[in-house]
């Protein structure tokens, strides 16, 4: 018997939280803060994309992925120096030449959210700088419950 596999609606609420994994933790220190003594937007920013890029290459086997696209930042909360927080993505689309995540990052201790991110598009790319199709599937990294 053949058995139908289940498409994932990334859109649903329940599964985009399931999907979010929080994987690495900074800590804020003076050189992180602005002229007000609270976390640098900047900053903030650096560690997002850095680490969603180390993602996007973790997931496509390739060093050779670029931004593409961050959508509209929506800073919630502040943090302070000495505050410790995690950074978390999860999988919105995986398209031909592209891989998109949403990103929420939060205070380890008091799991106040200080930034979320809706769309965070990587794209991978041939040594000549072009768009180049990845072969994945949304299939691939997530495993659907039965
Ligand atoms: C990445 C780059 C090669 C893409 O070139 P392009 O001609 O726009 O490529 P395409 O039109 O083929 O699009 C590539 C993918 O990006 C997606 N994309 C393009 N524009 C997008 C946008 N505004 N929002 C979301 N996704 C977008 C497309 O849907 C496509 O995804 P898919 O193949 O999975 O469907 C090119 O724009 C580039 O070099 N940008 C600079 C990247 C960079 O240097 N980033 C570091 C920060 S400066």
């Amino acid at each position: 018997m053949k058995v139908k596999k289940k498409k994932l609606n990334v859109k649903h609420p329940q599964n985009q939280l399931s999907n979010m994994k929080f994987y690495s933790r900074k800590l804020i220190k003076p050189e992180n803060l602005n002229a007000r003594n609270t976390l640098f937007g900047g900053a903030l920013l650096r560690w997002i994309d850095e680490e969603a890029g180390i993602y996007a290459m973790t997931k496509l086997d390739s060093k050779n992925v670029v931004t593409k696209y961050i959508s509209e930042i929506n800073f919630i909360n502040s943090a302070e120096q000495g505050d410790v927080i995690e950074i978390g993505l999860g999988f919105k689309k995986v398209g031909r030449t592209s891989i998109s995540f949403s990103c929420e990052v939060r205070n380890v201790f008091t799991k106040q959210t200080i930034i979320k991110i809706e769309n965070i598009v990587f794209v991978l790319v041939d040594e000549d700088g072009k768009s180049k199709a990845h072969g994945k599937k949304m299939d691939d990294f997530i495993k659907l419950k039965s």
